[in-house]
Order: C-alpha cells, then structure tokens, then sequence
C-alpha cells in the first residue's frame, strides 16, 4: 500500500474563522471525559473501509485538550477496554500522582474502571497524552491527542493548528497489521514502522492557514518509532518552540526537520502568502518523500500588522544548572539487533541474551534490563542532575524523561552552551550525550526510550527525587 496512492485533499480542515478552539471531550461540571474505546476510523479515506482502532471518544486522535496556563485540568478517564490503561500526559511538568505511569506512579486502571487526573501545568506550550500501559500496542492502535497549554496572555499570532502525525501499519484491508503486534524483529530493529501516515487522523489533509498573518503550527509525532524529517515548501517558516518550551526564533530556511517519536516542534509561518496557493508538507524518513498535508493561505485574519512578535513568552523551568556539584550519572544504552549484548540482568537475574530475547527484552540500560527494582539514582530536591547518555547501540533512540525539562550542555565532548530545554532527545548511535536538569518535581520519575517497543524490551528506568 503506498501512501500516495492516495488522493490529496481530503479534507479535515476546519471552516475559517478558526480561532483556538476548546475542543474537549464530554464535560462533567468542569471535568472533562476521556472515555478509551474501540472504535473505527477513516485513516484511508471517508470512501474507504473504515480501520478498527483504540481511541479516546471514539475518534484519532483522541480530543484536543485545552488549559489555560496555571489552571487546573480535570480529566476522567473512563475504561471501555478489554484491558487496563492509564493516560500519561507528555511534558508536562505536574505532580508526580498524575503522572499516569502504571506501576509506578498510579495503579493501572482496569476495563470498567475510571481514574481521575487533576493538574495544572506550569508551562505553556504544545504537549500531548497517551496510554502508558503496553503503549507499543495501545499507542500503535490510537490511544493518544493532542493537549495544549493556553500563554497567560494571548500571543500575536491570528491563527494556529495542530498537527498529529502518525503512521499506522496497516494490512490490505485497511486494519491494523496484527501479526506483527508485538513482534521481536520490530523490537529489536527501529521499532514499530508504519505503511500509512496521518495527519490528524486524515490522510494528505489540507488545513488552512492565514494568508495575511503568522500561523503558529503545531506539530506533534506520536509515531511509536518513525523518526519523521519534514520540509515545508515555503521560504518564511521559524521554529519557536520545541517540546513546549519556547527558543529564539529560527528560520528553517527550507531544511528538513527530524521530529523523533513523541517530539513537538512549534513552527511559525509568517511573510505574505498569496491566498490560496498551496504548501506542501513533505515527510522523507521513507526511501522517497511523501506529501503529508497542504497548508492553503486564505485571507481574513483580521490582523493587520505584519511584523507580529513571533517570539513565545518563556516558561518557568528551573534553568540555572550547578554542574560542579551535579550528581552524575553515566547512562550506558546497549542491546539490539547489531548491538553485541551478551547478557543483563533482568528481574534480578542475570541472563544470556538468548534466554532475554525468549522473554522479548533485547535492550539495558547500564546492564540492567526494564525497571529496576531500586530507582538509578536519588536527587535531593533542587540538585542538578547530569545523565551522561552513550549509546553503544546500531540504532537512534528518542529519550524521554517524565517530570522535567532538560537540555543537552555537551555532545561528544563538545560542551553545548545554547542547546534548548526539551522533554525528549534524539540520541544517535555512537553519541554520547550529557543532559542537565534541576531535579525540582519531588517523586518517581521514569527516563526511557520513546520508541515504543525498545520500551517494552527493556529500554526504560526510574528515578527518584526526594524533598
Ligand atoms: Cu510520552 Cu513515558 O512517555
Ligand atoms: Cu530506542
């Protein structure tokens, strides 16, 4: 099946005007309902067959989550699966109690069963909520959205759309490719590639974007493991924000753009556009480029003022790092096909990587495969935490840590001075990354690959910050 078999165009751009919009799912005297549910979706087309899918209220992605900055979020989740789930909200820096990692932090939430989620997010930005419970299968099925936090004060720009990648592996059909659910090849390779990208659910979408003021666009991958590269065929186009958090504006000057697994990338397009021309958004992580959207200019903004500040306001993340007195801690990523792992300890035990893989685990952390029972390190409240990632792997991986924001202060030795604050980092085989933060959000914290099926064979710890 080919993408671009395809025809352009179908649509799923909503009708101009669009401002932001507070779309949420189901409303409970100020709790919103996230129902997860089977249900079916047109990823092929509205004259296809429809896909059966796991999603959050019956549509992929699941409803666009809105907050205000510094208000307080209530979501339900309500359990229509046959198995247990929990919903972890990416980025975001909240209380570890709601950080919905299942065994961890929450316990999973069973068929039938609800959880309530209340927070308020300190940041600002572009974030996103999926399943953390087998997320190599619930997230490849659709459990996942988008959820954006509102600035304090509206910013300049007359327009912003969100963008939700993901590539599904279909079969012929059209369904979910079930026999290789799952599979150890995928495990132990790149992970969970898929025949068929999305844009909002929506194959080649064409959204609309201002003609006559910036647009701000958010770009989500919520591929399991697809390393997306973007172009977007237009000369005015600035990154303002990575992973929610802002940077200097930065024109992107036609070069690709890698957005590994669970990245966000705020992107401004700005200049005048003759209305109604047509940009096209390209994906090229395959062996050719693939159109994926159409942005199409339409006038009627209202804004006038061209010059518009494309500047974000900055966000309150703890940034000065002490790094003479950080604790350090070396992070030895190893395993995988063309990995040479011999063997790690697993459970407590340790194991030849022949019994591991029998037991679907192919990857360790420092010789260590899945959660350790004790957590890798303990941090006092507000210390600064050096994690010095290398990784003596065949293969890139998209590191996550939960309840902070980083960033990379040296790469390969090289010391990095104006590397920006992100959630998730593309590591490359061979790198050696030392990451900074200010462990300043007290609990337990998991740092993981996010390529979904490295996790589930092995690729993830924990830490733990104590008050
Ligand atoms: Cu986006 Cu541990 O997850
Ligand atoms: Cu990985």
């Amino acid at each position: 099946m080919k993408r671009r078999d395809v025809l352009a165009g179908i649509g799923a751009a909503a009708a101009w005007p669009a401002l932001p919009r507070f779309a949420r799912g189901a409303e409970e005297n100020g709790v919103t309902v996230l129902t997860a549910m089977p249900a079916n979706a047109p990823l092929l087309g509205s004259d296809q067959p429809q896909t059966p899918v796991w999603v959050y209220d019956g549509v992929t992605p699941g409803p666009e989550l809105r907050v205000r900055q510094g208000e307080e979020l209530r979501v339900r989740l309500e359990n229509h699966l046959d198995q247990p789930t929990t919903i972890h909200w990416h980025g975001l820096r909240i209380d570890n109690s709601m950080d919905g990692v299942a065994g961890l932090t929450q316990d999973a939430v069973p068929p039938g069963e609800s959880f309530e989620y209340a927070f308020t997010p300190p940041d600002a930005g572009t974030y996103w909520y999926h399943s953390h419970v087998r997320s190599w299968e619930q997230m490849a099925r659709g459990l996942y959205g988008a959820l954006i936090v509102d600035e304090r004060e509206p910013t300049d720009y007359g327009m912003e759309r969100t963008l939700v990648l993901d590539d599904w592996r279909l079969d012929e059909a059209g369904a979910i490719h079930e026999a290789s659910m799952g599979h150890l090849h995928d495990w132990a390779h790149a992970g969970r590639y898929g025949n068929w990208l999305t844009v909002n659910g929506a194959s080649t979408p064409t959204i609309d974007i201002a003609a006559d003021a910036p647009t701000r666009l958010r770009i989500i991958n919520t591929c399991n493991a697809r390393i997306t590269t973007l172009t977007i065929a237009h000369e005015a186009v600035f990154v303002v924000a990575l992973d929610g958090q802002p940077v200097p504006p930065s024109a992107l000057d036609g070069a690709p753009l890698p957005v590994a697994p669970a990245q966000r990338v705020d992107l401004a397009i700005a200049g005048d556009i003759a209305p109604d021309s047509e940009i096209a958004v390209l994906e090229s992580s395959g062996e050719e480029p693939v159109q994926i959207a159409a942005l199409r200019p339409v006038r009627g903004s209202g804004a006038s003022d061209h010059r518009t500040a494309l500047a974000l306001p900055d966000n309150p993340i703890a940034r000065t790092l002490d790094l003479d007195t950080a604790l350090r801690m070396p992070l030895l990523m190893e395993g995988g096909a063309m990995g040479g792992l011999q063997s790690a300890v697993y459970k407590g035990e340790d194991l030849p990587i022949r019994d591991l893989a029998g037991q679907g685990k192919v990857w360790a952390f420092n010789g260590v495969v899945d959660l350790p029972e004790a957590p890798l390190f303990t941090a006092q409240l507000g210390q600064t935490v050096v994690v010095e990632m290398s990784n003596r792997t065949a293969w890139p991986h998209a590191m996550h840590l939960h309840g902070h924001h980083f960033r990379a202060v040296s790469l390969n030795g090289v010391a990095r001075s104006a590397s920006p604050w992100r959630d998730t980092l593309l590591s490359e085989v061979d790198d050696d990354t030392h990451i900074a933060f200010v462990a300043d959000n007290p609990g337990k914290w998991l740092l993981h690959c996010h390529m979904a099926e490295h996790m589930a064979a092995g690729m993830v710890t924990w830490f733990e910050v104590t008050a």
